[in-house]
């Protein structure tokens, strides 16, 4: 399988052929040894993830083609219909092209009552981009709305690719795609310099607590 097998013909088309590459094929054999023989089918999950990861690493752009879900089909020998219903169903795989950084913003109420909508603005402003769904005419953006990431603590959430960035406002945004712009992404997590989800400013409970061995209750006493 040569590397020219997943790509595109022209970034935005489905590519004429898919096959797994030799990175994908030795992940492919220790996830098929998890389940029973006859439920290989079960793999159909961690298959397309594959499938995603080597379409980013090859194209730049993190999607399954059809022809990835029909090898994914073959492999696992079942209907090619019930690989597109996963892939469909699930909303992290992505069944067209994506902008090297896919900027997926969290709008659910949590998020919007800590100010997604300027994190979405920022993100118009500064790529271009009109509405979700799009990828910016430089092809290093896609914005997509998506609903709650599970991360309501440090809301709002920016997930970039696979890492989360929290407590976003426009201004931490701003400097955001500004990094990735030039190709150098922060570490993710808290914007606001929080550790975790600990309270801004560090922590203000639990800190004066002595974990030094305490002596054991003697019997009868
Ligand atoms: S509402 Fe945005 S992470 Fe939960």
């Amino acid at each position: 399988m040569t590397e020219m097998a997943t790509k595109s013909h022209d970034h935005g088309h489905e590519p004429a052929i898919f096959a797994f590459d030799a990175e994908s094929e030795a992940k492919i054999g220790e996830i098929l040894k998890k389940y029973p023989e006859g439920r290989q089918a079960s793999a159909v999950l961690p298959l397309l993830d594959l499938a995603q990861r080597q379409m980013r690493r090859v194209s730049g752009s993190a999607w399954v083609p059809r022809v990835a879900m029909d090898a994914i089909a073959a492999r696992l020998k079942m209907p090619p219909i019930r690989v597109y219903e996963v892939a469909t169903f699930y909303f992290m795989f992505n069944t067209k092209p994506v902008g090297k950084w896919h900027l997926q913003v969290c709008t659910t109420t949590p998020c919007w009552l800590r100010g997604s909508d300027a994190v979405v603005e920022a993100c118009k402003r500064i790529t271009g981009i009109r509405h979700f769904g799009e990828t910016s005419e430089d092809g290093l953006f896609t914005m997509t709305e998506v609903e709650c990431l599970g991360a309501c603590v440090n809301a709002p959430i920016l997930q970039v690719n696979d890492d989360f960035y929290e407590d976003m406002d426009a201004a931490t945004t701003g400097k955001l795609l500004d990094a990735l712009k030039h190709d150098s992404p922060p570490p993710p997590g808290s914007m606001a310099g929080r550790q975790a989800s600990a309270p801004e400013g560090g922590a203000t409970t639990l800190t004066t607590l002595d974990f030094a061995p305490q002596p054991a209750p003697r019997g009868g006493e």
